[in-house]
Parts: structure tokens; C-alpha cells; sequence
């Protein structure tokens, strides 16, 4: 079974699971190839929920195509789940996401989530964090400065660019990849993240960051996680 497969099996999964949900409620969507797996899966039950709320410009769009109603996060109380992806998760549900760029709008529609339910395949799950690069969004003019911060905390920082989009460009491409807020990520290499809501908040107090992509306080409640024998759902 190759990756794919797996990310569409959970995606299914992930359908079976807020189906259980109470009908007419508001659902939290996340963003990534897992996430738009899912959302693929729920398209033919989408009258199930009165409307999502979205994570990113990209998952706004595929779900818009799909015919759901993609509501405005401030005409929203709460929600009863949230159901998105991660690059790693630990035995106790911490994170890294953000592989994508979208990890301050995700932070933010998970936190207003009763329940985080994390899809994905087996290879995102580590004993510790930190094999993956962190993300951190940032604020342009800060990068020097918040830079030099993540560095002392023991990592290297590189600043992403963007793919380039025109085939015919061999050069590596040089424009910092920007974010659905206008911001710049801070990829951090070689941190093991043994204490991860300490690390969350250490990366928070630095200025100019925006966002860290350490789901550490917004953890995952459910884990749904797919390998070659099937879907296991792990209550965290
Ligand atoms: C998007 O910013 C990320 O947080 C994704 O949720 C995460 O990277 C998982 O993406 P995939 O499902 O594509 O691996």
C-alpha cells in the first residue's frame, strides 16, 4: 500500500468519525494532502454540517468546490472538532504541523475546536519531536532577529522559499514563500523537542513571531492513523 493510499483510508475514517457528530453543526477543516483527502471523502455527506471552517486559502477553495459552505471564523462560537493533518505527533498527541504554511490559521481554528482529531499515516509518528524542521511564521522584518533567538534554542534556521512556478527556471528559487497572512516561515533543523509546551511557549515570547508550528497546548484528542493493516483510532 503506498502513501496515498494510506492518506485516503484515513481520510475515510475521518468521515466515519465526525458522521457521528450530531447533525447541523459547524465542522473545523484542516489544510495538507491528508486533510484534502478527507474533505474529498465528506463531500457526498456535506449537508451533514451546516458549514465549515476553514484553514487556509486552499482548503477554502476545495471545499468551496465541493458545494460547503465555508463560514468566517468570527461568526463562529466554537466547534465541535477539527480535523486536520501533522507532519510528526509523539505518543501524547503534541505536533509539529506547519509543512504546508498554514499552521497560524490552523493553530487558531483548532483552539476554537472541542476536539482535535489528527489524521494520518504511521510514518508521522516519532518518540520525539523534532526529526521534522519546525516551522515558525514570522514577521518579515524580523527575521534576523528572530532568527538569531531560534538559534540559541539549538537549531538551524533556514528561511523557506518559494517553489518556483515556471518550468523553464533552473535556478534555485530565491523569493521567501509567503503566507496566506503575509508573513515568512523560519524552518528550525535539529531540535529534539522533549518538553514541547515548555518549547511553545519559549517560541512564542519572541518578537515577531507570529506563529509557532508546535501544537503543543492545541494537541490532538483523537488520533486516527493509518499503516498497511487498517485505521486504529488512539483516544490521547
Ligand atoms: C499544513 O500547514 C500542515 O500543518 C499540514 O497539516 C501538515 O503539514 C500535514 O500535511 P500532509 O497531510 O500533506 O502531510
Amino acid at each position: 500500500m503506498n502513501q496515498d493510499q494510506l492518506k485516503q483510508m484515513v481520510g475515510v475514517a475521518a468521515r466515519d468519525e465526525v458522521l457521528k457528530l450530531p447533525a447541523g453543526q459547524i465542522l473545523g477543516v484542516g489544510t495538507g494532502s491528508t486533510a484534502n483527502c478527507f474533505i474529498d471523502a465528506l463531500a457526498p455527506h456535506k449537508d451533514h454540517f451546516a458549514g465549515t471552517v476553514s484553514s487556509s486559502n486552499a482548503t477554502t477553495e476545495r471545499l468551496l468546490k465541493h458545494g460547503f459552505k465555508v463560514l468566517d471564523p468570527n461568526d463562529v462560537q466554537g466547534l465541535p472538532a477539527y480535523v486536520d493533518g501533522a507532519d510528526e505527533i509523539d505518543p501524547a498527541g503534541h505536533m509539529i504541523k506547519g509543512g504546508g504554511g498554514a499552521l497560524t490559521r490552523e493553530k487558531i481554528i483548532a483552539s476554537m475546536a472541542k476536539q482535535f482529531i489528527c489524521i494520518c499515516d504511521s510514518s508521522k509518528q516519532v518518540p520525539v519531536l523534532g526529526n521534522f524542521a519546525l516551522p515558525v511564521e514570522i514577521i518579515p522584518l524580523a527575521k534576523g532577529v528572530v532568527s538569531r533567538e531560534l538559534e540559541k534554542l539549538g537549531g538551524q534556521v533556514s528561511l523557506r522559499l518559494a517553489k518556483s512556478t515556471r518550468a523553464d527556471l533552473k535556478q534555485t528559487p530565491s523569493e521567501p514563500f509567503v503566507t496566506d497572512n503575509g508573513g515568512w516561515i523560519l524552518d528550525v533543523a535539529g531540535l529534539k523537542i522533549v518538553n514541547p509546551i515548555q518549547m511553545e511557549a519559549q517560541v512564542n515570547q519572541i518578537a515577531g513571531v507570529i506563529t509557532v508550528g508546535l501544537f503543543a497546548k492545541e494537541k490532538a484528542n483523537i488520533l486516527l492513523v493509518s499503516n498497511a493493516a487498517g485505521v486504529e483510532r488512539i483516544a490521547l
